[in-house]
């Protein structure tokens, strides 16, 4: 078994005293693993990335980070650590251009150094390459989440932090980014990922949490819910199908 990269043991978190959203939350996501985050809508599936990355101070608990304790880390600090974040939705820089705003990803890294940082991720997403003076707003909505993971990437982040990267995307570009997901995880990088398009993602992933109002209710093998009719009608809300019905 993978080393955990990430631990989550008994984390209490929330948007405020009085509200608590993850409820003594024990996971963990290994290395060069996909581990896929799934559960109902306000489960807290992204509140376990935002604490994971400094947005929000788990109250108690501990999450650790390959065995060091993160509490309280500033997300700059965790970014520089390895820690990286594609959160939900559109996060570029609209009016810059595609080179712009990969260049800010890498804004911390010397300039000769950003350049070769640059074409490697480019090299992945030939994509990419070919709008690289585009304005970033004009390109396609596969596109753009493709440069958000390519900016993330320009710092060689060993976890890979992503929520909901398959919204609003064509069924064909959700497999090319899962694809491009599944490179990275076998390269060795630690995925954990937040997904509603769970059949899909399943396919790609190693292991599959269930969150239920901020608890771990299930942890399986991904190829384990997608075969057992049980699993999938109680977690996926559906019959069984063939994983190639997606
Ligand atoms: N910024 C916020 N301020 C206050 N409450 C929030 C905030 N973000 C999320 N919540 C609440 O926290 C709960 C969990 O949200 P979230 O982690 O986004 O769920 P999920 O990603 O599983 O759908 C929900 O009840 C949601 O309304
Ligand atoms: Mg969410």
């Amino acid at each position: 078994m993978s080393p955990s990269i990430i631990e989550f043991e008994n984390v209490v978190a929330g948007y405020s005293p009085s509200l608590t959203i993850l409820n003594e939350t024990t996971l963990d996501a290994r290395r060069g693993e996909i581990t896929l985050l799934i559960g109902p809508n306000g489960a807290g599936k992204s509140t376990v990335l935002k604490t994971l990355f400094g947005l929000l101070l788990p109250r108690l608990g501990e999450i650790r980070f390959e065995g060091q304790r993160i509490n309280g880390k500033p997300p700059r600090e965790l970014l520089a650590e390895g820690i990286a974040f594609v959160p939900q939705g559109r996060n570029l820089f609209g009016s810059l251009s595609v080179r712009h705003n990969l260049e800010l990803g890498g804004i911390t890294l010397p300039r000769a150094e950003l350049r070769g940082r640059i074409d490697e991720v480019l090299q992945r997403f030939p994509r990419i390459n070919e709008r690289i003076d585009n304005q970033a707003s004009t390109i396609s909505g596969g596109e753009q989440k493709q440069l958000e993971i390519g900016r993330a990437l320009l710092l060689r982040p060993r976890v890979l932090l992503i929520d909901e990267p398959s919204i609003g995307l064509s069924p064909k570009l959700v497999e090319q980014i899962m694809t491009m997901l599944r490179t990275l995880a076998d390269e060795g990088t630690t995925v954990l990922m937040v997904e509603q398009n769970v059949r899909t993602a399943l396919r790609y992933s190693n292991r599959a949490l269930v969150l239920e109002m901020g608890r771990l209710a299930l942890d399986r093998p991904a190829s384990e819910i997608l075969q057992d009719p049980d699993l999938n009608r109680l977690f996926l809300g559906g019959h069984a199908r063939t994983s190639a019905a997606g």
